[in-house]
């Protein structure tokens, strides 16, 4: 078979390397792709990113697969282009995209289906959002409607605090669009969880779960960044959460994946809340999480793609997922001054013992040579019978990678 494995993020060179591991697989062309891609077993980069271009080169290569990593493709309506042309590819159709494409979209999704989430008012005029403050309880959450780099979702103490967030979403305009409509929401306390789960549109099968670190300082201190280092499972998932998890969020987003008839064949990944008051829905994704790829596959037994063709084939519900036993822990290695300034184009060197526990994120290959190109680098996954073991394999593993100015929290999977 050939592939074409949309992406170029950690995410997908860990899609490369699990996918690559089936015998059926020939080729895997990576479009973009990224340093990790470009070295990785039967893959090759394309520098191709226009839906209409991939679409013209899965039909000039007889692409036998599209799989997408990403969510801006989906949500621009990849999926759609290629089932036009007859081709066949794994991901949610545009209008199921929406469910991480608009905040506005994916709330109103939830209250008519009846998925826990918290309670919120949306906005088109800032104007009436500010008159709304008046009334409000602090700390509360404001959110961008539309995609904004993950930075659309701003947590406010104060009034004041408020008042400039609208202000620089509305007004200012600071996404280009994507904040000219905001919904304001009650704040929730507690743990977030990601629940990544697979869908054919008959049933949706949760992957383990898993626990993001998404600041850039030990003890979860510092600035948000793309995420620091994942632990998967995610200890606070009990058995008690993912029953109500399973009653409150998935089986009413199941329900209304079903009503809205989406032709929805791909992932779906709910971030979730633990409060005290049980597991609240903070939003979807429609692909799989960054970081949180590179532990889970890493801890998936069953073949990828033939997963991946179950979803394809709707015969999701009789395929059992086989997991390794323990856990896996994830360290991403940036370059210092991330998510700040920071330099690039420093070699980067991974001893080949590790290279099944490396997922280059931002690293290209320049003049031959591996060389830092982003602010998160690489993740280091280490595997274990538990999550002790698991952070200190991963720990461990991080001795035989360098780059100049290497940063990486030391906390990983603390809790
Ligand atoms: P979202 O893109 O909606 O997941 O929001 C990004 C991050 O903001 C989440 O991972 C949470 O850490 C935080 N967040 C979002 N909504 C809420 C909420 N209602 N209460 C508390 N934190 C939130
Ligand atoms: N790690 C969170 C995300 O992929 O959205």
């Amino acid at each position: 078979m050939k592939l074409l494995l949309i992406g170029s993020g950690g995410r997908e060179h860990a899609m490369a390397w699990k996918l690559a591991q089936n015998h059926k697989v020939e080729k895997i062309f990576v479009a973009p792709g990224n340093g990790g891609t470009a070295l990785e077993n039967k893959c090759e980069n394309i520098n191709i990113s226009d839906i209409n271009e991939l679409v013209n080169f899965a039909k000039s290569e007889k692409i036998n697969l599209t799989v997408v990593g990403p969510e801006d493709p989906l949500i621009k309506g990849v999926v759609d282009a290629f089932k036009k042309e007859g081709l066949k590819v794994f991901g949610p159709e545009q209008r199921a995209a929406m469910l991480e494409g608009s905040k506005s979209y994916s709330k109103v999704f939830m209250e008519k289906y009846g998925v826990r989430t918290a309670k919120y008012e949306e906005f088109y005029d800032h104007i009436k959002a500010i008159e709304y403050l008046k009334d409000c309880e602090y700390p509360l959450v404001i959110k961008a409607d539309g995609l904004a780099a993950g930075k659309g979702v701003n947590i406010c103490f104060s009034k004041k605090e408020a008042e400039d967030t609208i202000y620089s979403f509305m007004v200012d305009d600071v996404f280009n669009g994507a904040g000219k409509k905001i919904i304001i929401e009650e704040f929730l306390e507690g743990v977030e969880a990601s629940i990544i789960s697979i869908t054919d549109s008959k049933v949706i099968i949760p992957f383990i779960s898993a626990k993001d670190h998404k600041q850039i300082l030990d003890g979860g201190k510092g600035p948000n960044t793309g995420g620091m280092g994942v632990i998967a499972p995610n200890p606070f998932v009990s058995d008690e959460v993912l029953v109500d998890f399973n009653e409150n969020i998935l089986k009413p987003t199941l329900k209304g994946i079903k009503e809205e008839g989406y032709d929805y064949k791909g992932i779906i990944f709910f971030g979730v809340m633990m409060t005290k008051k049980g597991a609240y829905l903070l939003e979807y994704n429609v692909r799989l999480g960054d970081p949180e790829t590179q532990s889970l596959l890493s801890l998936m037994e069953s073949d990828f793609l033939e997963l991946i063709e179950a979803s394809l084939d709707e015969q999701l519900d009789s395929y059992n997922i086989k997991w390794h036993e323990g856990a896996c822990c994830n360290v991403v290695l940036a370059s210092k001054g991330y998510p700040g300034n920071f330099e690039k184009g420093y070699e980067i060197t991974i001893d080949d013992k590790v290279k099944n526990n490396v997922f280059i994120a931002g690293g290209q290959i320049k003049d031959g040579k591996l060389v830092t190109a982003g602010g998160r680098v690489l993740s280091v996954v280490g595997l274990g019978k538990t999550i002790e073991e698991a952070k200190a394999a991963a720990y461990k593993n991080i001795d035989n990678v360098s780059f100049k100015d290497m940063y990486f929290r030391k906390d990983i999977g603390d809790c």
